[in-house]
């Protein structure tokens, strides 16, 4: 059994406008997502700013409400569970964020900031708790541990903070962490050493990571899967090293910047992804959401959503191209 199941979820944010704001519109940002996640195992999710990651990582976790669809962990469906009666799903999932410098509280201690968890889900006695925040400072490699109890964010590195951000998710010992572009904000020389201590716990503590990115070179530390999202769907789902050697689906291909391939076998060889911009979330186009993009759009494209089909084992693609007619 998945750990992680997520069943055709949508997240919809109304805006209200016009006059007296009489109407709504809709910001599909997450719009009928799919996908399983095991004990252990790292789901990344890829794809350019603004197509839903976020959304969709706040919204598995029920930190926001999703409008429809079906989150289950651990065979509980939480998707409508009031908020009293998630405690234990938030002590057993976690967030880390992508801004350290925001994320953590600037007029605490570290030793404050990692115990709090601990007080808000009463555990431990003070001695107990200090021990705690002592070894999952040594598990983040935060050492000795008694020379950053005392220290206050500002008085640490980007990588630091978020290497605190890290323990802090880790203190209630959590199954499921969300990590939402956790190293895009930090300098490009400790992102490898954050993306591999990310890799070290997940093998050591076999925490299952819904890992988001923009950037696909980033997933190739830890994750066992992809999932490439574009505008609200997800278009291409499957074993890493799968999507990312044979991507199918022509925006996974364009992501990779397929570079013109001279083997004719390579049926997305020759032609290129139009510019432009990912369509509105509130008015997409009907269809599939990539066809103004598409080199391949053909009238199909434009008319019906494509289904997902499994064009290799686990290898999911959304896309008419693999429909036979
Ligand atoms: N609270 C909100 N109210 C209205 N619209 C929102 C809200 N939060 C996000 N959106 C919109 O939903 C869409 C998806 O946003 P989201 O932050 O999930 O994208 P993202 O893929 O994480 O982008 P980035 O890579 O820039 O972080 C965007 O169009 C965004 O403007
Ligand atoms: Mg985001």
């Amino acid at each position: 059994m998945a750990l992680l199941e997520v069943k055709d979820l949508r997240t919809w944010f109304p805006v209200k406008v016009g006059l007296f704001r009489s109407k709504t519109y809709y910001v599909k940002a997450v719009d009928g997502v799919s996908f399983t996640i095991d004990c252990g195992e790292t789901l990344a999710v890829v794809g350019e700013s603004g197509c839903g990651k976020t959304t969709l990582g706040r919204t598995v976790l029920r930190l926001i409400k999703p409008t429809s669809g079906r989150i289950i962990f651990d065979g509980v469906d939480i998707t409508d569970l009031p908020e009293k009666k998630l405690k234990w799903f938030r002590r057993r999932a976690q967030i880390i964020f992508q801004d350290p410098y925001s994320s953590l509280s600037p007029v605490h201690p570290i030793r404050y900031i990692l115990e709090e968890p601990l007080i808000v889900h009463g555990i431990g006695d003070k001695r107990e708790r200090l021990e705690r925040v002592c070894k999952v400072l040594e598990k983040v490699k935060l050492t000795p541990p008694e020379d950053f109890l005392g220290k206050y964010p500002h008085m640490l590195s980007g990588g630091q903070r978020q290497r605190v951000a890290i323990a802090r998710a880790l203190i209630l010992e959590p199954e499921f962490i969300v990590a939402d572009e956790p190293v895009s904000m930090l300098d490009a020389s400790v992102r490898v050493e954050i993306l591999m201590l990310l890799r070290e716990l997940q093998e050591r503590e076999n925490i299952a990571f819904l890992y988001i990115t923009h950037d696909m070179a980033t997933a190739k530390y830890f994750a066992h899967r992809v999932a490439v999202m574009y505008a609200g769907k997800i278009v291409e789902l499957g074993p890493f090293l799968d999507v990312v050697k044979n991507p199918q689906h022509p925006y996974t291909c364009a992501l990779m910047e397929a570079i013109p391939d001279p083997d004719p076998r390579n049926r997305f060889s020759e032609r290129k992804v139009i510019p432009g911009e990912p369509p509105s979330l509130i008015n997409p186009p009907p269809g599939c959401r990539f066809h103004p993009r598409c080199p391949y759009a053909n009238d199909r494209c434009k008319r019906e959503e494509p289904p997902v089909v499994e064009i290799a084992p686990s290898h999911y693609v959304k896309c008419w191209l693999y429909v036979k007619r």
